[in-house]
């Protein structure tokens, strides 16, 4: 049978080119349009990849229209119920999950490699106290690549692995630092006897002064977020590392520059604006209502933070996990009132948005990042935390993409073309006057 194809005719020329149709296991079929400009001399145009597929992958699959998210096929509530963050990182990594010897083994190699170079820790001091934690991340996660220079090659699967570790180990350090940084805290080092997610806990909120314990349900919650924000296809960050590491750069310097991307508040840094405004609605006077006039006032360039996905046009899967989470957290937390004001805020804001023409009439729903910051507030994780919260849980993402790039046999620098509307070719002026 002939692969299917489409017909693509310029009707100035009459010249006509057959595209060929790809087929995906799930989702839309996708029009091959690579030999577009070598056959017919035309670019395409998507300023914001509304219908690109900018590559192939068999990673993580999400539908926006039916808001189904699927890691190597096994749907996230499937693995919210059943898995925790460190077995997802291996499904992710490796494609499957694995079974308890494989898996051992990979807990024991991540917890060997969670210390960061002693030198590595004078980089914090580098730092303004008052440095975004973000910052910070970007900053001592391409240092990495200062410090790990032994199995970089980029081509050798064991050397990309180690990359995988090194990175899923590190970054709960490194986070956790750089708190301990900006709040003028001792740096605590890993403890191999705590789960990946109670060891985080542990390096950010012990103190030398009085033991810390690690509740149950703060590691749960903490887990099952990290699950939820572990991969998410092609948005920005991933496609970012993606685009770096298409040039064979250092691969913990593209992980850097994935961060970089993921702190802006249109992608991670849209829980920390979210607390922002429930916290603002608390405060003021104005009511709820007005709030969400003002989202839809086009004057106004207020939105609803933790409303909207470019590719979910309905409830995000990820939300309605967390949400549930959230309520969970809070009964174990009633009676403090300021949590509880937020949380009733965010209902209400929901209830009304949801009944909303504005918001129906555009597929606006609560994305994952309307309900994950009330759990990090309870938690007790400052704001300027949430998205490093976010990075780190991302690395997975990141690398496993990075890898299954560098795997492929047609790896080839990513070099998008453009639609240029400048000025056309003219002669320098005799006299600029
Ligand atoms: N509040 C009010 N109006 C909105 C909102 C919002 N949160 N989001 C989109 N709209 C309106 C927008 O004004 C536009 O209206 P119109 O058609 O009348 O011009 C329409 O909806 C489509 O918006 P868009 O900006 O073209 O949509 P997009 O796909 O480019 O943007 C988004 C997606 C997530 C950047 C956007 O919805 C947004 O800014 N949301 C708030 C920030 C946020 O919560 N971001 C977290 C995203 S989820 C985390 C992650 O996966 O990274």
């Amino acid at each position: 049978m002939n692969a299917k194809t489409v017909t693509l005719t310029d009707n100035e020329t009459g010249k006509q080119i057959e595209l060929e149709v790809l087929e995906p296991t799930i989702g839309p079929p996708t029009i091959n349009i690579s030999s577009l400009y070598k056959d017919m001399g035309f670019f395409t145009f998507d300023p914001g990849f509304m219908s690109t597929a900018s590559c192939e992958s068999a990673i993580t699959y999400m539908c926006g229209e039916t808001g189904v998210l699927a890691y190597r096929g096994y749907p996230i509530e499937q693995l919210a119920k059943n898995s925790n963050y460190l077995e997802t990182c291996y499904l992710l990594f490796y494609g499957e999950l694995p079974y308890n010897k494989a898996f051992n083994e990979f807990t024991d190699m991540i917890c060997q490699h969670t210390m960061i170079h002693e030198a590595l820790k004078k980089f914090y001091d580098g730092f303004r106290r008052d440095a975004h934690p973000m910052a910070i991340m970007v900053g001592v996660t391409g240092a990495l690549s200062a410090f790990y220079n032994d199995h970089c090659d980029i081509r050798n699967s064991y050397d990309r692995e180690v990359v995988a570790h090194r990175l899923i180990a590190k970054m709960p350090t490194i986070a956790a630092w750089s708190y301990r940084y900006a709040n003028g805290l001792p740096f605590v080092y890993p403890d191999a006897s705590l789960n990946y997610t109670e060891n985080f806990l542990h390096m950010m909120f012990s103190v030398p002064s009085k033991p810390y314990k690690v509740k149950p349900i703060h590691a749960k919650a903490l887990d099952l977020i990290m699950l939820l924000h572990a991969d998410h296809e092609q948005n920005a960050s991933t496609s970012t590392v993606r685009l770096s590491g298409s040039s064979e750069a250092n691969p913990y310097a593209a992980v850097a520059a994935g961060i970089a991307t993921l702190w802006g508040p249109a992608h991670g840094g849209a829980n920390e604006a979210v607390i922002q405004m429930l916290q603002d609605i608390v405060n003021s006077d104005n009511s709820i209502s007005d709030y969400v006039k003002r989202a839809k006032d086009k004057n106004d360039t207020f939105r609803l933070m933790g409303f909207g996905h470019r590719v979910y046009k309905t409830y995000d899967p990820r939300a309605k996990l967390i949400r549930e989470v959230c309520h969970e957290i809070l009964e174990h937390h009633s009676g403090d009132t300021q949590l509880e004001k937020i949380l009733d805020v965010a209902m209400t804001l929901e209830k009304i948005a949801l009944e909303d023409e504005y918001f129906i009439s555009r597929n606006l729903y609560p994305n994952v990042d309307f309900y994950s910051g009330i759990i990090f507030l309870a938690i007790g994780i400052p704001m300027n935390m949430f998205t490093v919260i976010f990075s780190m849980s991302r690395t997975i993402g990141w690398i496993s993409h990075w890898n299954e790039m560098m795997q492929a046999d047609q790896l080839r620098i990513g070099r998008p073309r453009q639609l240029y509307t400048g000025k056309p070719i003219r002669s320098y002026p005799e006299a600029k006057e």
